[in-house]
């Protein structure tokens, strides 16, 4: 069966099984081409709220589908590969969190969406790339304790300096194994590209880029700018997406290490199989689980705007 044939019964299924499916940004084009939405993982959230259909399928990794679960309780929520997880979610547990709470009893605790759902239950508010600048710059409180990127973290403190941060050690392994050198021998290469860059790299490749941004807002910065050239410094698929989009520009993987490995299982054979129920990973979360641990993400849908 080829590609388009592998579409087409999708789009036929999930029309007739009642089926939305989400995909994070990181996912491969054929995926995106099925997707009701696509988008980054503050979108996605906010989409995943909204969906009318009784059934999700999250083509991502497992903290953004249990994501949906918390937000949808009552929808069919499945992850379309159970085996994608986000190493960086399994960095702080909710044990961690509630000494961290003891440790700083008067900061608020901003943790990054990219965490377990047993952690969200713990934290005061979620913030996602897109939308933590905001979030954090309408809080009420001064002192906040970021977990788990500091690399992320970082960078919103610098437009927060109004706030106080304390940080732990944490981030996303795939963005921050790249160094400020590299950037550099890409700016050599390239000399007439601009610079896109993700949060969660860290702050001396941060501090060289032209744009700072989630995965979403570094398409839309490509798309609009009058440049013809760019350097993108996140997970090498959106290169992909954005050098099919725009036919015209030339886009440059900062580093050929800028892999996620865990975003890149699933397949879109996954996606069927999700669809015609062959194999399910649904999302189950205990009642008491779902409503402790929303509070942080219908915060911060409120407070995002
Ligand atoms: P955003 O899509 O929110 O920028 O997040 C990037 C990421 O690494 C998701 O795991
Ligand atoms: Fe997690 Fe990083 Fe992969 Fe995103 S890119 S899913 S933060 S490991």
């Amino acid at each position: 069966m080829t590609t388009r044939e592998l579409q087409d019964l999708i789009i036929e299924e999930k029309k007739k099984r009642d089926v939305c499916i989400l995909a994070h940004a990181y996912q491969s084009h054929d995926i995106w081409e099925v997707a009701d939405f696509v988008g980054d993982s503050y979108g996605l959230s906010v989409q995943a709220a909204k969906a009318t259909q009784k059934n999700v399928i999250m083509c991502g990794v497992r903290f953004m589908a249990e994501t949906v679960k918390l937000l949808s309780p009552d929808k069919n929520v499945l992850l379309s590969n159970p085996l994608a997880g986000c190493p960086m979610a399994q960095q702080v547990s909710r044990e961690k969190v509630l000494q961290l709470r003891n440790q700083y009893p008067d900061h608020l605790v901003v943790a990054y969406i990219n965490t377990t759902t047993d952690m969200k239950r713990a934290v005061d508010v979620v913030v996602t790339s897109s939308s933590a600048v905001q979030i954090i710059k309408n809080l009420p409180d001064k002192n906040i304790l970021f977990i788990p990127d500091c690399n992320l973290g970082d960078w919103v403190a610098k437009q927060c300096p109004d706030k106080n941060f304390q940080f732990i050690q944490g981030g996303c392994p795939t963005h921050m194994s790249v160094s400020a050198k590299t950037v550099e021998e890409a700016r050599k290469l390239h000399p007439h590209a601009l610079f896109a860059v993700h949060p969660e790299c860290i702050k001396e490749v941060v501090e060289k880029a032209d744009y700072i941004g989630s995965t979403t807002g570094i398409m839309n910065f490509c798309k609009k700018s009058e440049a013809k050239e760019f350097i993108i410094g996140t997970e090498q698929s959106i290169v992909q997406h954005l050098q099919i989009e725009c036919p015209d520009k030339n886009f440059y993987a900062l580093s050929n290490a800028l892999v996620c490995h865990n975003m890149k299982m699933t397949t879109l054979s996954d996606v069927y199989n999700s669809i015609i129920g062959k194999e399910r990973a649904v999302i189950t979360l205990p009642d008491e689980t779902i409503s402790e641990a929303r509070k942080c993400i219908d915060r911060m849908i409120e407070l995002g705007g």
